[in-house]
């Protein structure tokens, strides 16, 4: 039994040293360690060995199955480290990297940015309002009596009956009014919204700046100086315009500002890009400002036309549509 046991164990290491993988070793261990495996078969024969032999034979036996067992363990974590090894080395080192797409601001904000920064630079500040007005702030104080036939020429999106979402930024004017004492040199950018037919031309909702300079011996002459030095800043100092004579409720005299637009290989026409004028003395008496003492100028222009006209986009709905192949190009 003894001899037996010793040449077990010679024909495990034997069988163990020629082992290759994972698989080959679970061979040995079937052979060996599996309970109808070799090992067990000798543990199965003690019963037979004779009381004088029972000690040695146990404690070979003993033996055996430890170190049997042991070796296996070892190879096994051998052959498993092995195989990690190899799977990390799939690894393709030469893939090029993923990219991180970075986002880039949206061409109405870059628009009206650069308008911001001119119009900084001619001393002007920066104010918003909210984008639900009230009737009054809309319309009235800005001199639309309630049946003011321009209250038609804006389609409004009312939310009740006195308040709504404001159809141009001149509501501001009036809140900023109400809230500084003359001298006021302010832009007031923001969103407004008009319930119209959405076509290449107009959509229900567009963005608008407007400006407003109230103080002393505030005249036309100066409001027109300071757009055509932002006219000629934004578009470059050959920018072909005029000045036509117009009409809004709240500004008197009033005008509007055409800049010249040449289409590659089409032909050119005038492109309107902002209603202007006179802060009209009942506006100024509505806010509180006394229009014997202080006149005042305002502009307001929209943000797509002007981008529009800027970069050559004749269809104001891509401007809304999230395009990242159109957005990308600016
Ligand atoms: N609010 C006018 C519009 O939306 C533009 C404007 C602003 C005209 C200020 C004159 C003065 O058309």
């Amino acid at each position: 039994m003894l001899a037996k046991i010793s040449e077990t164990r010679k024909d495990f290491d034997d069988d163990l040293s020629k082992t290759t993988d994972i698989q080959s070793l679970e061979e040995v261990r079937l052979k060996y360690l599996s309970r109808k495996g070799l090992v067990p078969q000798l543990f199965e024969n003690f019963k037979d060995v004779s009381r004088v032999e029972k000690k040695s034979v146990g404690q070979a036996l003993n033996e055996l199955k430890n170190y049997t067992q042991a070796k296996f363990d070892e190879a096994k974590e051998k052959f498993e480290a092995a195989a990690k090894n190899e799977k990390e080395s799939e690894l393709d080192l030469t893939l090029p990297g993923r990219m991180k797409t970075l986002g880039s601001r949206h061409l109405i904000t870059q628009t009206l940015d650069e308008m911001k920064f001119i119009f900084k630079g001619l001393g002007f500040s920066v104010f918003e309002g909210p984008e639900l007005e009230s009737d009054y702030n809309n319309f009235e104080a800005l001199n639309f009596p309630d049946d003011h036939p321009a209250r038609d020429m804006q389609d409004t999106f009312f939310v009740t009956p006195k308040f709504l979402l404001r159809t141009h930024t001149s509501p501001v004017q009036i809140r900023v009014m109400q809230s500084m004492k003359p001298p006021i040199r302010a832009i007031m950018p923001g969103k407004v919204f008009r319930n119209e037919a959405i076509s290449a031309k107009s959509y229900c909702l567009f963005h608008q700046v407007e400006g407003l300079y109230v103080d002393t011996d505030v005249t036309f002459a100066e409001l027109k100086a300071t757009l055509v030095a932002f006219i000629k800043q934004f578009f470059g100092k050959d920018v072909v315009y005029r000045f036509r004579a117009s009409f809004f409720p709240f500004t008197e005299p009033s005008a509007e500002m055409d800049v010249w637009w040449q289409p590659k290989g089409k032909e050119g026409r005038w492109l309107e890009v902002l209603g202007c004028g006179m802060v009209d003395p009942n506006v100024l008496i509505n806010v509180g400002i006394d229009p014997e003492k202080y006149t005042g100028y305002a502009f307001g222009m929209g943000i797509e036309r002007t981008a529009m006209r800027k970069y050559g986009i004749d269809d104001i709905r891509i401007l809304f549509d999230s395009d990242i192949r159109f957005l990308k190009q600016f």
